[in-house]
């Protein structure tokens, strides 16, 4: 199983009632709006953006994560919809000595609360878990987050501790949970 192929492949992926493309050039616009928006930036490691070129810097960081063979950054969309909803991929998949991967995502404001992540996650923890054949799935979620631990929770993560001062974001150390959700039928 090469990972890197997996992710350098097609990996448009569908839900009854979305697609999860990889974030590209043409996103920048829809991605600036969606993370200049302090309540999505509130629980996440950067500030609101201010100016369009951050937003090209995700972009970009998107793309080699996915070159590198080592993440994947999906725009989520309504089928058949124009607009990017939100985001979702994996970070720092390993391989060497361990098959894991952290999960993330965030919705703009308009989308929370409406079950749009209750169909997404199950199809990136398939993908976690069949494409990419990884043995653990985590995430990490900055304490106060309850959105994104109830989503967890809801589809099998176990909290499993908090990693103290783990991060250095916006200015401070921050603590962050951390989730896991494993597959035993992973060798
Ligand atoms: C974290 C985040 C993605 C969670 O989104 P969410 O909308 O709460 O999660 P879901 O899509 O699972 O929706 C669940 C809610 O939708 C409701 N819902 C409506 N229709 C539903 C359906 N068909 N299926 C399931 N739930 C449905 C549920 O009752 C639940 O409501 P509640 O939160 O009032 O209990 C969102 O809050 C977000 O983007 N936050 C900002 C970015 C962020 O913090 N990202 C995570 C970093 S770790």
């Amino acid at each position: 199983m090469d990972v890197g192929a997996v992710l350098g492949g097609d990996i448009v992926l569908t839900t009854p009632r979305f697609e999860l493309r990889p974030l590209e050039r043409g996103d920048v616009g829809a991605l600036f709006d969606h993370f200049s928006d302090p309540a999505v930036t509130e629980f996440m490691d950067i500030e609101p953006l201010t100016v369009r070129s951050q937003a090209h810097e995700i972009v970009d960081w998107a793309q080699g994560v996915r070159a590198d063979g080592v993440g994947v950054r999906w725009a989520i969309r309504a089928l058949g919809g124009e607009a990017l909803i939100g985001t979702c991929g994996f970070n720092a998949v390993v391989v060497q000595r361990g098959r894991r991967g952290e999960i993330a995502y965030d919705l703009s404001r308009a989308h929370w609360g409406r079950g749009v992540m209750a169909e997404v996650l199950p199809r990136m923890v398939a993908f976690g878990f069949e494409a990419l054949a990884l043995r653990r799935l985590e995430a990490m979620v900055t304490p106060g987050n309850a959105r994104s631990c109830g989503l967890l929770e809801r589809h099998g993560f176990q909290r499993e501790g908090v990693l103290r001062d783990y991060a250095l974001w916006k200015g401070a150390y921050c603590d962050q949970i951390v989730y896991g959700r494993v597959n035993d039928a992973v060798d």
